[in-house]
């Protein structure tokens, strides 16, 4: 007995002297260069002490390190970028070096280094390149897609109607639409009312942006996957990702057997044309734009272009209820400008005339800050900020909710505000560290369309309806956790004005 302790025991003793031989090891040769931060215990680091809101724990962290520190997660050392000066000396002033994207375990596996989003280097330029060509081909930034989302809003406004004097929730009705217009965008489909695709659809895109979160354990320790009875969840969100896949391939070997030169109607066939040219330009050499990537750009499209808008667009409704003022301000001016004649469009805000609900709509991208740490970065090579030495591929993670609640550069930003982006002449103005959509040259590609869906939105729901929670004591503003931060479920009472 007493040797199986001693076996025991020299086993464990052995296992501290590696831990404590190899920590030491990287702290010469790493550690001590990198900023400093809190230690953490053997195999988890600081994984125990972070808030599952991490965003809230970093927060705590700036306090006492600065700008920059460094957290040990699981194996993985990270550096935190706390606020505007380190992001700004990073992802703007040193911009094309932090483009990379380092390795984070479901993010590589859902999405199979195919997609733009976990990509870097030449692969990852071309390919967003590309979509960004395609998406402003189908008219994003455009009247054609202003035409696709007013389509989709009237929709909204149709359903709504029908809810007159009831309380109801927006999210079904909200993703069904934005899902709608991506559809319609990507591949000239429409989907029918109560269709069962796309319900599906919208589960399994809720469900990919939960497991891909970034304080998701698997992507510390990725062991976990194979700890029964399902490997924390992991095995379930494959098979639900690679339903996705199998999904748009379908879509994509439709069109590929449609395609027709000079006919392309839609993103796929734009993007298909795009294939073709590609091949004929790298006729023996290895060719980096194929229908693999076209999937993962349709991945990217979907998961990263529905749950992000929807929640914005939630944040957006809970927020003018508890601030009511606001939605009468938001509306007295779509009254003057516009009158109750006719719904808004994208020219009354491109001209200036809407600068309130433009200023209420930065403020809810203030304060939802739905993607709180924005994704993870890493540089592309050993580069030096405010004098510490941040090895090749380190993972860099930009706490955008810190800049965004940041006392020093907002007054008073833990209150709703939408009058601080508005200027003495009368103009809503953001600076540049209002980031929702991140910056630089990993900036979202979205932008453009998410922008032009929250205005029409905003504009013509507040301008047909009153929106209000009678009893606000059961609503809380502390988010889910998902990839991104969304409300806890609600009801609010839909009056048509
Ligand atoms: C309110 C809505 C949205 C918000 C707040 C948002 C936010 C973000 C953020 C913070 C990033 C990370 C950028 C970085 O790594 O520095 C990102 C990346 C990305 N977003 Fe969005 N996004 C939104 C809507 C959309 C939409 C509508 C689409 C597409 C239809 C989209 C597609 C993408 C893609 C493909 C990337 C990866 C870009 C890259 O890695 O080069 N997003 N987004």
């Amino acid at each position: 007995m007493l040797g199986e302790y001693l076996k025991l025991w020299t086993i464990l003793a052995t296992l501290v002297v590696i831990w404590l031989l190899t920590s030491m090891w990287k702290w010469i040769k790493v550690g001590r260069y990198l900023p400093p931060g809190p230690w953490g215990l053997p195999v988890v680091g600081y994984l125990p002490w972070i808030n599952s809101l991490a965003f809230l724990t970093f927060e705590e962290l700036r306090k006492k390190y600065g700008s920059i520190f460094s957290v040990n997660l699981g194996p993985t050392t990270a550096v935190v970028l706390a606020d505007w000066k380190a992001i700004k000396a990073t992802l703007v002033d040193k911009s094309m070096i932090f483009s990379g994207r380092p390795y984070h375990h479901t993010f590589e596996t859902a999405t199979k280094r195919c997609t733009v989003s976990f990509n870097d280097g030449k692969v990852w330029h071309d390919q967003r390149r590309l979509t960004i060509k395609c998406l402003r081909k189908v008219g994003v930034g455009r009247t054609k897609m202003e035409e696709i989302v007013s389509h989709s809003i009237d929709n909204i406004i149709d359903h709504l109607k029908t809810k007159n004097n009831q309380m109801v929730s927006l999210e079904d009705v909200l993703f069904k639409n934005v899902m709608s217009i991506l559809w319609k965008m990507v591949a000239n489909k429409t989907f029918a009312d109560g269709d069962k695709e796309c319900d599906e659809f919208e589960k399994m895109v809720t469900q990919i942006m939960i497991s891909i979160r970034s304080n998701n354990p698997i992507n510390f320790m990725p062991w976990l996957r194979f700890i029964p009875p399902n490997g924390f969840g992991h095995w379930d969100f494959v098979a639900l990702n690679n339903k996705i896949y199998e999904f748009l391939n379908k879509q994509i070997n439709i069109h590929l057997s449609n395609w027709k030169e000079g006919l392309e109607d839609d993103f796929i066939d734009h993007y298909i044309a795009a294939i073709k040219e590609h091949e004929k330009q790298t006729l023996g050499e290895e060719k980096h734009l194929n229908t693999k990537r076209l999937t993962g750009t349709l991945w990217d499209l979907f998961v990263a272009g529905t749950d992000t808008t929807v929640t914005t667009a939630l944040w957006g409704f809970l927020y003018i209820c508890l601030w009511p003022e606001v939605q009468k301000k938001a509306q007295k001016e779509l009254d003057e400008v516009i009158g109750r004649e006719r719904l808004p469009c994208l020219s009354d805000f491109q001209s200036g005339k809407l600068p309130y609900v433009d200023a209420m709509i930065m403020e809810v991208h203030r304060f939802a800050s739905i993607v709180p740490l924005s994704l993870v970065h890493c540089p592309l090579d050993t580069v030096e900020i405010f004098g510490y030495k941040i090895p090749k591929r380190t993972p860099c993670i930009q706490s955008i909710y810190n800049v965004h609640f940041d006392p020093e550069l907002w007054v008073e930003p833990k209150t709703f505000n939408p009058e601080r982006f508005i200027n003495d002449k009368n103009e809503a103005k953001s600076p540049p560290y209002l980031m929702p959509f991140s910056i630089g040259p990993r900036i979202c590609i979205g932008e453009s369309l998410a922008t032009q869906e929250l205005r029409l939105l905003f504009g013509s729901l507040l301008h047909k309806f009153n929106f209000s929670i009678p009893n606000k004591q059961n609503i809380s503003i502390v988010p889910q956790v998902s990839l991104v931060v969304k409300p806890k479920p609600y009801k609010l009472l839909v009056q048509l004005r």
